[in-house]
């Protein structure tokens, strides 16, 4: 997730951060793209060293309108809301639990008293660096390792893992219920791609609102995470297929064979792995992510997400290579960060932002 490498010896499993090590470099070998460039479009040898799958495209039409800074903002939903934050910490009601996690961001003080932050259902200890593994303490009673929770419709577990993470990125629900109204308002069924779509809560709230869904994700664990809450919410009828695959790999097989998307989200890591040792590296990978998920968008596309954490980048780096990436296709690209408003003990009360990511979005209007 979004943690650079565990610093333990053994080899962590797939998808995770863990996985990569900072000296390693995909060595395979260059690999032309037999697709005919069209009319606008030439090919050009790739000059990103490792991301050399296939050449990137050059691509001349007008780039998209812009739209800059859009702070999306969150101020929770469902079974969740930021409760304080401060200290480097942040204080967090998940369903019934209140959790206390790092937050390297929080450089303030908190503003609720020290008995409230002591009186929480589990910390998040051990080593606080923003991308270690830890442990958790729980000062009340042992917690089981899973609970229920629920946002925009949908059923999912919250899971106590070693990465301090509980399963859902819940700034990311700016996100989901845009393309919730998309998939309601489309009056057709959307195809959705959830690239790098970890416990599927995406995925779910796609599918619930009426979309075909494809969600690829490296790790086996997350993929049966996702599964556990589709059936959790007794969901297993809609369409979803779930993809254990490295997700460069799937895009570049879903262009050869000229499928496509009228939605994609891509969510990427800093550091992964795909599932035969594949190494992601967002910044050598993501222009290529980017140029390839292009190719694969509907002719009728509603729009192309990516959001981008823990990465020392402007949110104008990765706006201005989606505009390039989408030249000639029209439209608007807005970028800006997805902010979490504190909202008090009682879930109302408005606080400051916590910035927790930065993100890009293509939509054609
Ligand atoms: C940042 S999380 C995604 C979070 C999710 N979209 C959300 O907001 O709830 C990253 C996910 O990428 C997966 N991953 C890492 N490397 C990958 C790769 N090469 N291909 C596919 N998935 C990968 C991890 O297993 C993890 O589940």
């Amino acid at each position: 997730m979004r943690q650079k490498e565990r610093r333990s010896g053994h080899k962590p499993p797939a998808g995770s951060p863990g996985h990569h090590r900072r000296d390693e470099r995909p060595s395979r070998p260059a690999k032309a793209e037999a697709k005919p460039a069209t009319a606008r479009e030439t090919m050009r040898e790739a000059t990103v060293p490792g991301a050399n799958e296939r050449p990137l495209k050059s691509r001349t039409g007008d780039r998209p309108l812009e739209r800059v800074p859009v702070i999306l903002e969150s101020s929770g939903a469902g079974d969740f809301h930021l409760i304080d934050s401060g200290n480097s910490l942040k204080l967090e009601q998940y369903g019934p639990y209140r959790i206390v996690r790092p937050e390297g961001q929080a450089l303030w003080q908190p503003s609720l008293a020290p008995h409230v932050w002591e009186k929480v259902d589990a910390v998040f200890t051990g080593d606080t660096d923003e991308e270690g593994t830890g442990r958790w303490r729980f000062p009340k009673e042992a917690l089981g390792e899973i609970w229920p929770l629920h946002l925009l419709g949908v059923d999912f577990y919250g899971r106590f893992t070693s990465f301090r993470h509980v399963g859902v990125f819940p700034e990311q629900i700016v996100h989901w219920s845009w393309m919730k109204q998309q998939v309601e308002a489309a009056g057709r069924p959307l195809k959705v791609l959830n690239l790098f779509g970890y416990t599927g809560v995406a995925s779910l709230v796609a599918a619930a609102a009426g979309a075909e869904v494809t969600h690829v994700d490296a790790s086996k664990k997350a993929i049966g995470w996702a599964r556990e809450n589709q059936a959790l919410g007794r969901m297993e009828k809609l369409p979803i297929r779930w993809i254990c695959e490295d997700a460069m790999k799937f895009i570049l097989r879903e262009e050869r064979r000229g499928n496509t998307y009228d939605i994609i989200l891509t969510d990427p890591p800093k550091f992964g792995r795909g599932p035969n040792g594949e190494v992601w590296h967002l910044f050598e990978h993501l222009p290529l992510m980017l140029d390839i998920c292009r190719e694969i968008l509907s002719p009728q596309a509603l729009g192309l997400v990516l959001t981008a954490y823990s990465i020392r980048a402007s949110f104008y780096s990765i706006h201005e290579l989606m505009r390039e990436t989408m030249r000639g296709a029209g439209g608007v690209v807005e970028s800006g960060e997805l902010v979490i408003r504190e909202a008090g003990l009682d879930g109302k009360t408005p606080g400051r932002a916590l910035s927790t990511s930065l993100f890009s979005r293509w939509v054609p209007k």
